[in-house]
């Protein structure tokens, strides 16, 4: 993977390096995503193997953290690596998508993960209620919850097998633990080469390497500038990567939104996903002509392992177009790409960064997901939030309870 900055960060002060990569060696303490490339996936691995082969589908009911991580690696890989099962989500009230879901299986032949860090969470167990009761079996489930959550305790009481996070990793920060390794690799995907991608932006980070400078650089950047450049475009050009931008808007927007730890102000940088070429026609004016306040990162694919090419044909009418005859699809993307940067940089005014990955692979997509998490930290860290809480949306819970209890 390469970053490439195009904004200038040579005014950065070593001293303010120093104490920002500091504090995030501090934080490895305590905060337990930093560490789970270097777990053992052993128990992983074996559980999968007691999984029955008539199993088709992994059925997974949870939301935010606790889905769209492994959603965003399954779409990413899908197109280059058939999976030796589906993966679907259950991630919604929305009673259309839940008959929908459930539609898209075979029930007897599905797997269900219920994952819940909390473990009460009213679109999680609403929906798995209804499963349950449609099922009427106890077997085919799995559950993934903290230690003695109520969730944690009806699967001792229906002898199902629960996983458990481990400890002081937050929802949003836990598709790199079994939350997001368990649905993955039952479905085929390497996850040890998710963790080798992933083990290598830490390596890099933390041991003085390439990436090292250029997160510190960049969160600085976005720090110093946060009320200006308030909106951060994430510009995908791989329909792959659709997933992954959701991924991205939760963990910014959750850990980076908030009230300031030592003052009353709130602040926060919007993330925005965008997908290229398709945004070109829709939220690129935007960027271009619009308020100046956002930065944009592009993330581009170098190889797409792919060799389709546009046909050597002449259209009627269309003659003017025979400059794309011949040209490789993976080509024209990325000239696509290239051009709409260029356009942007001339313009001078708009912080952008390129952010390459070699192929659509295991080891990309966990370098990238290591690569935002340790961006999310760092920023949190500069305009000073909490980066690990949501506060702000327990408001919300409290009286939807209450609704639910009758108004009491
Ligand atoms: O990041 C977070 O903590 C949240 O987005 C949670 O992942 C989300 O609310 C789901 O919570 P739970 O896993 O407890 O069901």
């Amino acid at each position: 993977m390469k970053n490439k900055l195009h904004f200038p960060t040579s005014y950065n002060n070593r001293e303010t390096k120093n104490k920002l990569f500091e504090k995030i060696q501090q934080e490895r303490s305590h905060i337990g995503y930093y560490n789970l490339p270097n777990q053992k996936i052993d128990a992983i691995l074996e559980y999968v193997e007691t999984i029955d082969s008539s199993i088709e589908t992994i059925a997974v009911i949870g939301i935010g953290g606790s889905s769209l991580g492994a959603k965003a690696v399954y779409q990413f890989l899908k197109p280059v690596k058939t999976p030796t099962r589906d993966l679907v989500f259950f991630e919604s009230t929305d009673p259309l998508n839940i008959i929908a879901t459930c539609s898209q299986m075979n029930l007897d032949k599905t797997h269900f993960l219920i994952i819940s860090k909390s473990g009460t969470t009213v679109e999680t167990i609403a929906v798995f209620k209804y499963v349950y009761a449609k099922l009427n079996s106890v077997k085919n489930y799995t559950f993934i919850t903290d230690r003695d959550s109520a969730l944690d305790q009806f699967a001792q009481k229906i002898e199902a097998k629960c996983f458990y996070l481990p400890e002081s990793v937050g929802g949003r920060f836990s598709v790199l633990s079994v939350v997001g390794l368990l649905p993955l690799a039952l479905c085929g995907v390497d996850i040890a080469a998710l963790l080798a991608g992933a083990k290598n932006i830490k390596e890099s980070f933390f041991g003085d390497g390439y990436i090292k400078e250029t997160l510190l650089n960049k969160a600085i950047y976005y720090a110093k500038h946060h009320t200006k450049y308030n909106i951060n475009c994430l510009f995908a050009y791989s329909e792959t990567l659709t997933y992954f931008t959701e991924w991205y808007v939760q963990l910014w927007g959750e850990s980076l939104g908030k009230k300031q730890r030592h003052s009353a102000f709130n602040v926060g940088v919007t993330p925005i996903g965008l997908i290229g070429p398709k945004d070109q026609h829709s939220f690129l004016q935007l960027i271009v002509e619009g308020t100046r306040d956002k930065s944009v990162t592009f993330i581009k694919i170098e190889d797409f392992q792919d060799e389709l090419v546009i046909p050597d044909i002449t259209l009627p009418y269309l003659e003017k177009l025979d400059v794309l005859n011949g040209v490789a699809f993976h080509d024209l993307i990325t000239m696509q790409s290239d051009s709409v940067i260029e356009a942007l940089m001339d313009q001078g005014d708009i912080p952008l960064d390129e952010i390459i990955i070699e192929r659509v692979n295991e080891a990309s997509i966990g370098q990238l997901i290591y690569y935002y998490e340790l961006l999310t930290s760092l920023v949190g860290e500069l305009i000073d939030v909490n980066t690990y809480d949501q506060p702000g949306v327990e408001s919300g819970k409290i009286i939807l309870k209450k609704k639910l209890n009758g108004g009491k």
